[in-house]
């Protein structure tokens, strides 16, 4: 195939722009799909996106599209826009010579349309600009135009103008595609070069590893060779996806399609890594990925402990189509044998429990998230400690670091006193500098703790600011801190899975509210429960919970039998979901309070 015609482009924007919707719109009109087939939001599969509206997984389609008599083959890759990921627009990318750059006109340029550009420029992509949500009666043309054209530096008139929503311009859009993003390079005559950009498992097929052609032709039947590992296999089916998977002959330079090799394992073809021909291998790999790192851990257990051997094998398979969540063993003696996981923010750990839960059909009891610390001891030795039940006891204890982010905000400047009051009173923030981002509005650029920044900041930022402003940020390294470990004693016993982190400065006031919480999400029992947290060897805060006077059934009696029945049955169910520690049941709410607090 003549690369000449083929374009690579990414969608880019920030979350709810209208990414998946333009890309329905382009389905539409190159008549990629069958009109009867066509639903809202075609690329998002998993229910789960389409339940909550957002993309998870970046997701590939191609489509033939005829410009002045000639066909070009556009593949694109719908990318995720929330903050937590990032990693999956980065991953894109890296397969792309384009992006189109979506931004809401009644919403202007946001926190990930920033980031988002910045990585484009980055990767030398050439981005078509694009203001959508023209039909909107509260749309800010003009100066949504202007913002757009600011950040990219370039005329006002070189954004173009679109509703993904009733078609307006979206053509327009697919011209400027081929008229503006270069063609992929690439010798067929070369040995294959070709990047794994994704991979994802088939309970029939086993892994179907997205790749993006470099260099060369692939071919069914070919022996292939995965560069890090140096395994080889024989390629069983090759194609490209329109979105469903079709198979095809050949694959070659600039094209985007899938491999399936008779590969068991994901971790066997790891996303960055190249392929190549095993008879005449190239001997330059394509540049990888840097590794995605979690920003958040916490455990998972089983709802009940003869689960663990299916819990782990969930979370195996899960991590085969979810690159960036780790887990390993773990125990507690509060609920036994678990995994500790690694996630890249709440949002992501929040989508693997429902994924867990729906997909796998398994229920989890997950602890409150934490962030990474690192420890110097007294004996001069470093740890780093993601686990509070780890943390080690206050007379080893050198001192301790924490990891800072960069963190950007936009905001309309109403509300950018209230938002750094709050950042630097209450989230230990310190402001760095700020920037014009258009009229009335503002970048601001905080240095803060990651800690402070991933429990409930983001659905604060978006109350101080009645949604308006949005957030970003990234990963600065680790500085001094003062942080101490809260344990929680229920019925005077420690439960070590409800014990969390804080700084010092928090302490009190974190514990305080903390069994004030529990006491209001633990059940009453036949006795008195006393919440305790402990810091630094004392108990610095209390909460009780009363005594069940009444049988539960004593109301009911004399009533009808079917409501006494179904009260009964009701309790059962309830029972499955509540763990019994010591004498007491601890419904998995608790386990999350810490983040309700605040
Ligand atoms: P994520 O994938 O979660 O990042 O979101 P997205 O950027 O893919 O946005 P999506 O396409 O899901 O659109 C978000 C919302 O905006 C949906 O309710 C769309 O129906 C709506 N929308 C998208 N484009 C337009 C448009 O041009 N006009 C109007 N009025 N609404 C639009």
């Amino acid at each position: 195939k003549d690369t000449r015609f083929i374009r690579n482009i990414c969608t880019i924007a920030h979350i709810d722009h209208g990414k998946t919707t333009f890309v329905d719109r382009i389905l539409e009109l190159t008549k990629s799909v069958d009109p009867r087939k066509m639903h809202e939001q075609f690329l998002d599969q998993m229910d789960l996106e389409r339940e909550r509206g957002i993309t998870i997984k970046a997701q590939p389609v191609k489509v033939i599209y005829n410009y002045d008599g000639q066909d070009y083959e556009i593949n694109i890759i719908d990318t995720p826009g929330h903050v937590d990921f990032s990693y999956e627009v980065s991953r894109s990318m890296a397969a792309c010579e384009g992006a189109v750059l979506i931004v809401d006109a009644s919403q202007g340029i946001e926190a990930q349309t920033v980031a988002h550009s910045y990585l484009a420029i980055e990767n030398e992509l050439d981005i078509v600009p694009v203001l959508n949500k023209i039909d909107l009666p509260n749309a800010n043309i003009e100066e949504s135009l202007q913002q757009v054209a600011d950040l990219l530096g370039v005329p006002k008139q070189d954004v173009l103008k679109m509703s993904a929503k009733t078609g307006e311009g979206v053509e327009n859009v697919l011209r400027a595609i081929v008229e503006q993003v270069r063609p992929p390079k690439g010798d067929p005559n070369k040995p294959l070069r070709a990047l794994i950009f994704d991979a994802k498992y088939d309970k029939y097929r086993g892994v179907i590893v997205y790749v993006r052609i470099f260099d060369g032709v692939l071919k069914k039947k070919d022996q292939i060779l995965i560069m890090s590992t140096n395994q080889k296999y024989e390629v069983e089916e090759i194609g490209i996806f329109t979105p469903t998977m079709v198979p095809t002959d050949s694959l070659g330079p600039g094209e985007v399609g899938y491999v399936i090799a008779g590969i068991k394992e994901v971790s066997e073809a790891k996303v960055g890594d190249t392929i190549t021909n095993a008879l005449s291998p190239t001997d330059e790999p394509l540049p990888g990925y840097r590794d995605v790192k979690p920003m958040v851990y916490a455990s998972v257990f089983p709802g009940l402990p003869e689960y663990y051997e299916e819990l782990k094998k969930s979370l195996e398979k899960l991590k085969l189509n979810d690159w960036a969540l780790t887990f390993e063993p773990t125990t507690s003696p509060a609920l036994g044998f678990g995994f500790r996981c690694g996630f890249l923010g709440l949002l992501h750990m929040d989508v693997v429990r429902e994924r867990l839960e729906r997909e796998f059909e398994i229920s989890v009891i997950m602890t409150a998230p934490n962030v990474e610390y690192k420890v110097l001891l007294r004996n001069g030795e470093t740890i780093i400690v993601n686990d509070p039940a780890k943390f080690p006891e206050e007379d080893q204890i050198e001192k301790v670091y924490e990891p800072y982010v960069k963190l950007s905000i936009i905001t309309p400047t109403d509300y950018m006193g209230n938002i750094l009051t709050h950042l630097q009173n209450e989230r230990r923030a310190t402001l760095q500098h700020t920037e014009n981002a258009g009229k009335n509005r503002i970048i601001m650029y905080f240095k803060a703790p990651l800690a402070e920044i991933i429990s409930d900041f983001f659905d604060k930022l978006k109350a101080m600011s009645r949604g308006y402003a949005s957030m970003d940020y990234e990963m600065m390294g680790f500085e001094e801190s003062e942080i101490v470990k809260l344990t929680i004693l229920v019925n005077r016993e420690p439960v070590d899975a409800l014990s969390t982190l804080v700084h010092k400065s928090k302490a009190y006031t974190v514990a305080k509210k903390l069994v004030d919480k529990l006491a209001e999400l633990i059940p009453r029992h036949q006795f008195e429960i006393p919440i305790q947290a402990k810091a630094s060897g004392r108990i610095i805060a209390r909460a009780d919970i009363k005594a069940l006077r009444k049988d539960v059934l004593a109301k009911c009696y004399g009533g009808d039998v079917t409501r006494k029945m179904k009260l009964l049955e009701k309790q059962k169910e309830g029972k499955k979901k509540l763990r019994e520690i010591g004498q007491v049941s601890i419904p998995q709410e608790a386990f999350l309070a810490i983040l309700k607090i605040g």
